[in-house]
């Protein structure tokens, strides 16, 4: 059975529990995602064929510097980068490098800033110059299941809507969703409960209520679902090579629906992100 807190009084860890927030802890966690999103819209200038995604994360570092803001992900668990680089068929979790992005790559760029306590975590898809019709198919895909099951979040609604919704529409498209990383509640901490499943049934998990704070970051991939981990033991990429796309959004859950917190400040969705 799940049970719900108050999140003012519950300890700073994970013990399972679904913590509700605050009025005040929304623009919190408003503040932290903002930045987050603002240096994704920054990143997006940068990406192009020839660039070392080493670059990218030196800038999302001294970005995080620049405004008060530290990136989770840098040393969390042993994790020795700022952000996360998954290019192609990487699925998640790989590392920034030197080797120049190639014309065509596909990338997931994934950034949590921790700004005065709060998590901001998101990611989105990249392209260094023209993709192939079917990877830009993919990410296209992977957006619309991401906004699927944002559009599933409302209180009553049990947290299977959103895998459902996601699910639904990546198999329709004849891709298959990632099982084996999920989102997840976040707030003070980065990774708390729930855990928010990208496939399954409307009537399973717990119920969604005002005041919950999680992640969706659905990995889709245009061949199989299955995973395995590289060497490092981080690199995820997909068993049968084939490519994988990601985004993630952070978001609130409100009286009639959500808050997204991670929206772009520029008004960025998918790629192309045409700037000035
Ligand atoms: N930002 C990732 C997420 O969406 C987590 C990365 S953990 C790391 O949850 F250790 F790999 F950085
Ligand atoms: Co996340
Ligand atoms: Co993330």
């Amino acid at each position: 059975m799940t049970t719900y807190l108050d999140a003012t009084e519950a300890p700073l860890k994970n013990t399972g529990q679904i913590k509700l927030y605050s009025k005040e802890d929304f623009d919190g966690m408003r503040k932290a995602c903002q930045l987050t999103a603002g240096c994704l819209d920054e990143v997006a200038k940068m990406v192009e064929p020839g660039l070392p995604t080493s670059k990218i994360d030196e800038f999302v570092y001294e970005y995080g510097r620049d405004h008060g803001a530290v990136p989770a992900t840098l040393n969390y668990r042993g994790y020795p980068y700022s952000s996360c680089i998954s290019l192609n068929h990487v699925v998640c979790h790989g590392f920034p490098g030197s080797k120049p992005l190639r014309n065509g790559d596909i990338l997931n760029i994934d950034i949590t800033f921790v700004l005065d306590g709060w998590h901001g975590d998101s990611s989105r898809m990249y392209i260094a110059g023209q993709p192939k019709r079917a990877a830009e198919r993919l990410v296209d895909l992977t957006h619309d299941c991401l906004m699927a099951g944002i559009a599933a979040v409302k209180p009553g609604n049990r947290m299977g809507a959103i895998g459902a919704a996601i699910q639904e529409l990546a198999e329709r498209e004849r891709c298959s969703v990632v099982r084996d990383f999920c989102g997840h509640g976040l707030g003070r901490l980065f990774h708390d409960a729930p855990n928010v499943l990208h496939y399954g049934h409307p009537d399973e998990g717990p119920e969604i209520r005002p005041g919950m704070i999680f992640t969706i970051e659905p990995m889709i991939n245009l061949g199989k679902h299955h995973v395995k981990i590289l060497k490092d033991g981080w690199t995820a990429v997909t068993r049968d090579r084939s490519l994988s796309a990601q985004f993630e959004h952070s978001i609130g859950v409100t009286d009639d629906g959500c808050e997204i917190f991670t929206l772009s400040p520029a008004g960025h969705t998918k790629p192309p992100y045409v700037t000035e």
